[in-house]
């Protein structure tokens, strides 16, 4: 990645109307420039280009960005070549690779060559040593063979606090150990070992070599687990574990399951189901969905069956839809994990559950009609928007389709029917149930701008995030009075978190330099052009922004009021009384700050 504040150089030299107009005629317009779009054909222009906000938006096709983005697309480059060309033309200088920057080589040289030794002692440990002997009976009481603890290379780390220190000390430098996270410094001079007594498991990078660890507890202790700090070698969410292992096995299969857990995972392999990976705990990153997608399209989410695991499968789907990959989603019964699931059933047993894996589709059906009453008109009608949101998000039409097919005979409405409410709902910016055009004193905000596909951002969530893009007393209102999670899009929400950041550190900025900081996230850049384009037909700012500021405030109330109803009939129905009467308070709370909203309003 190029740093941010050199791409920022260049974006202070170069003027996006100018590099533009090396390629178009431009025309101003009040105070931006027109022209016909060089990204779809067209007779009376809707392509425009702001001086003030430094972005291109057309909004006839949709295409955005700031300047790197509009080379990066007439050019047909890829990001940094299009930084390059930029930056020689701005006379700026793009600092070489940091990878091959000589003195980090030879660090990252130094990390493999530890983490490989490290992981060498703590199997070795546990394969043979005598105070690794109930280590060796934790395993094998959990089902784990010999040969599985080899293909591995799971290892013991002492409960000694430095056998491992001690082992390497002579050889490798303490800075070294010390940024490797292996080994923890004391207060009073030295250093221990970060992993003791512990059960060793190896995390590898996609070529087998080890960049890191977990450590589990061997009985109920805290943390479960502990795992490796990032390092220059190491960022969690670029990484699975097992995709090492398992790749072979995807490629062939030409499908991935994806585990919570590295004895899911490892589990699956014992049962001889391989082309598995595991995410470890933390939310699938966009990165992690690009690593598979090399190897395969095809994703069969198998997580925990509890409310934890629901959402976390909610969550994964929608990196991989964003990717335009095919997800699958299997439930397993009531408090089993893949791990516990094989143990009982074996690999063949996984396998069928995965032959019989849902669609995402049939997932969400089955999802929404727990939550909704399917026979009545009310429930159908959430059911059906709540789809169709979803799918105004698959790219595929074949499947679009069938799914539309599909939910007319499962809510008994005509096809037609739900197609008209499909249309009306695409109109919608948005396509969300909330999304419908913002009301104002100066009457609806329409927006002209087609909607990119898998993007399904509220009105309300653009506006505001358009409006402090522009204006950085909006971005501080917005910084004060609402969350992250009021954003309900993953796009728009990473923007947000970037917006109340640099507006809490004192600074503003155009969106064409805040776009800087995706450079890899091509979606959330063409996102941020778009609102910052949304807002130049906008009359009334202040009121909008007041508008959506109340709107997004109260979309999460509900959110969060249905949530508590559903866990409050739950709590009823057991006849839990003390949790029943805390969901009261809960409730109460969420009515007073209801009526406060409407009060400042
Ligand atoms: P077992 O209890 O040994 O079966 O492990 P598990 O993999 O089933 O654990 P669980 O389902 O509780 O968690 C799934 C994954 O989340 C684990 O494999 C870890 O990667 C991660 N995880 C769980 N607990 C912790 C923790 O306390 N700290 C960290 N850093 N990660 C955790
Ligand atoms: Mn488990």
């Amino acid at each position: 990645m190029i740093p941010d504040a050199i791409l920022h150089q260049i974006q202070d030299r170069l003027d996006i109307v100018e590099v533009i107009s090396g390629y178009l005629t431009l025309r101003r317009a009040g105070k931006n420039f027109k022209a016909n779009c060089p990204f779809h054909g067209e007779k009376t222009p809707s392509f425009m280009v702001s001086p003030d906000k430094q972005i291109f938006q057309c909004f006839g096709c949709g295409e955005g960005g700031n300047v790197f983005g509009f080379v990066m697309k007439i050019e047909k480059k890829d990001f940094r070549e299009a930084a390059e060309s930029l930056a020689e033309r701005a006379g700026v200088e793009i600092p070489k690779d940091t990878r091959i920057d000589p003195k980090v080589e030879e660090r990252t040289r130094q990390f493999y060559l530890l983490h490989t030794k490290a992981a060498e002692f703590y199997h070795q440990f546990l394969l043979s040593r005598k105070e690794a002997h109930a280590a060796r009976a934790y395993l094998e009481n959990r089902g784990l063979s010999r040969d599985t603890i080899i293909q591995f290379k799971l290892g013991f780390a002492p409960e000694t606090w430095d056998a491992f220190y001690s082992s390497v000390k002579g050889e490798t430098a303490d800075a070294i150990l010390e940024k490797s996270g292996l080994v923890v410094a004391k207060k009073e001079g030295g250093f221990y070992d970060r992993f003791r007594n512990r059960i060793i498991f190896p995390i590898t990078d996609s070529k087998g070599a080890c960049i890191a660890f977990g450590g589990r507890v061997m009985d109920d202790s805290v943390p479960k687990y502990l795992n490796s700090p990032e390092t220059e070698i190491y960022s969690k969410g670029r990484n699975l574990y097992g995709l090492f292992q398992a790749r072979k096995a995807i490629r062939e299969i030409d499908a991935v399951v994806v585990v919570e857990g590295y004895m899911d995972l490892i589990s699956c392999f014992q049962g001889g189901v391989e082309n598995v990976v595991a995410s470890c705990g933390t939310a699938l990153t966009t990165e992690q969905a690009r690593l598979l997608k090399r190897h395969t399209k095809n994703v069969y989410i198998v997580y925990d069956a509890d409310k934890a695991g629901e959402s976390a499968t909610l969550r994964g789907l929608e990196i991989f839809i964003e990717e335009g990959m095919e997800v699958k989603i299997v439930r397993l019964p009531e408090g089993e994990d893949p791990d516990s699931f094989v143990k009982k059933q074996g690999g063949e047993g996984f396998r069928r559950t995965l032959e019989a894996a849902k669609n995402l589709f049939d997932y969400k059906l089955d999802l929404l009609k727990t939550k909704h009453d399917a026979s009545t008109i009310e429930g159908k009608v959430k059911i059906a928007n709540d789809l169709v949101s979803l799918f105004s998000r698959v790219q595929n039409e074949i499947l679009r389709s069938a799914w539309t097919k599909a939910l007319a005979k499962e809510l008994s409405l005509s096809e037609e029917s739900l197609v008209a409410e499909m249309k009306k709902s695409a109109q919608r910016p948005g396509g969300k149930t909330q999304a419908r055009p913002v009301e104002t004193a100066s009457g609806p905000v329409r927006l002209t701008a087609r909607r990119v596909p898998q993007q399904a951002v509220s009105t309300a969530e653009r506006m505001v995030l358009g409006l402090s893009l522009e204006n950085a007393g909006f971005a501080r209102r917005a910084s004060e009075e609402l969350v992250e999670e009021d954003f309900e899009n993953p796009s728009a929400r990473k923007i947000a978190v970037k917006i109340f950041q640099t507006t809490r550190e004192g600074e503003s900025m155009t969106a064409g330099r805040l776009a800087v900081f995706f450079q890899e996230e091509p979606a959330v850049m063409t996102l941020i052009s778009q609102v910052a384009a949304d807002t130049e037909i906008v009359a009334d700012k202040e009121r909008v922004l007041s508008d959506c500021l109340v709107q997004l405030k109260r979309q999460r109330i509900r959110t969060e009021r249905t949530e508590l109803l559903s866990r409050m009939a739950a709590a009823e129905q057991a006849g839990d009384q003390g949790r029943v009467s805390e969901f009261m308070g809960h409730l109460h709370e969420l009515n007073k700050r209801e009526k406060q909203i409407h009060e400042k309003k």
